[in-house]
């Protein structure tokens, strides 16, 4: 199989970019699949903040601005075992795009690659989207989410990179909400991902350990699963794996912290 670049995208900000392209991370390695997580988002970069790995001496932009090869910035995250290039919070300038593909050339021996992107249509996510050979888009229930996801799907086909589906996220099921069948024919693209509102994603974020291991059993978490599931061809929800009792441990420590 070829290798699967994934871009995470969106035409608004604050959607899910960041929470979703963690916790696929998460569950492909959990699936034991090969793969790493790029933190795309170089002015506001939140990967590491989310993993609670901030203190790397390298980032992304020291790969993009040619100083260190993209192996050496890899930084394995402990608890997970996810490979993740996280952007440095050290650069106050941008450092452009444009050499994203050949960063990502050379590091060929992940199957997967998930790019948390920033928001919106600028250049940087034009770049980052040519880099990709999927693009996921994420958007919230809403007219302004949705209308600012169409903006990026047509751009997605303007430069000819095809679009996976829409993930549609913090669905409360309101009757103010947009129905999926309305999102689907907005943006013309199938819904391949509905994750609810749920509280624990800002608790996993605060205790800065991905959803899919502090609470697997969460309606979010479930609805990741399926998600990465989906991506990655399987259907049905993973057989549970020797790792499961590992990540259960950790998870009932973190809860256990968090209940003190
Ligand atoms: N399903 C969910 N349920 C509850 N809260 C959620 C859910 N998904 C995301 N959030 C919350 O939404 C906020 C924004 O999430 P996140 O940072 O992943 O978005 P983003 O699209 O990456 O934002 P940005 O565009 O700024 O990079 C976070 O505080 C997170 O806790
Ligand atoms: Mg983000």
């Amino acid at each position: 199989m070829d290798r699967q670049i994934i871009g995470i995208v969106s035409g608004k900000g604050g959607v899910g970019k960041s929470t979703i392209a963690v916790n696929l991370s998460t569950l492909l390695t959990s699936f034991n699949i090969d793969n790493v997580l790029v933190d795309g988002d170089t002015s506001n970069p939140s990967v590491g903040l989310h993993l609670g790995i901030w203190q790397h001496s390298y980032g992304l932009q020291d790969v993009l601005a040619g100083k260190i090869a993209a192996e050496e910035a890899i930084v394995v995250h402990p608890a997970t075992g996810i490979r993740v290039i996280p952007s440095s919070l050290r650069y106050l300038r941008e450092v452009g795009m444009k050499n994203l593909p050949k960063v990502l050339d050379s590091i060929k021996t992940y199957k997967y690659i998930t790019i948390d992107s920033p928001p919106g249509v600028s250049e940087d996510v034009e770049n980052i989207m040519k880099s990709c050979n999927e693009l996921v888009v994420i958007t919230t229930p809403d007219v302004p989410s949705v209308t600012s996801a169409t903006k990026i799907i047509d751009l997605a086909e303007s430069i000819r990179v095809p679009v996976a589906g829409l993930v549609v996220n913090r669905i409360l099921n309101k009757r103010y909400e947009l129905h999926m069948q309305e999102i689907e024919s907005m943006c013309n693209t199938r819904i391949i991902g509905k994750i609810p509102e749920d509280s624990r994603v800002p608790e996993s974020i605060a205790v800065k350990v991905p959803l899919a291991m502090y609470a697997p059993k969460s309606p979010a978490s479930i609805a990741l699963n399926n998600l990465a599931a989906e991506l990655v061809g399987q259907r049905m929800l993973r057989q549970p794996t020797s790792t499961d009792g590992f990540f259960a441990r950790i998870a009932n420590l973190f809860r256990s912290l968090l209940r003190r």
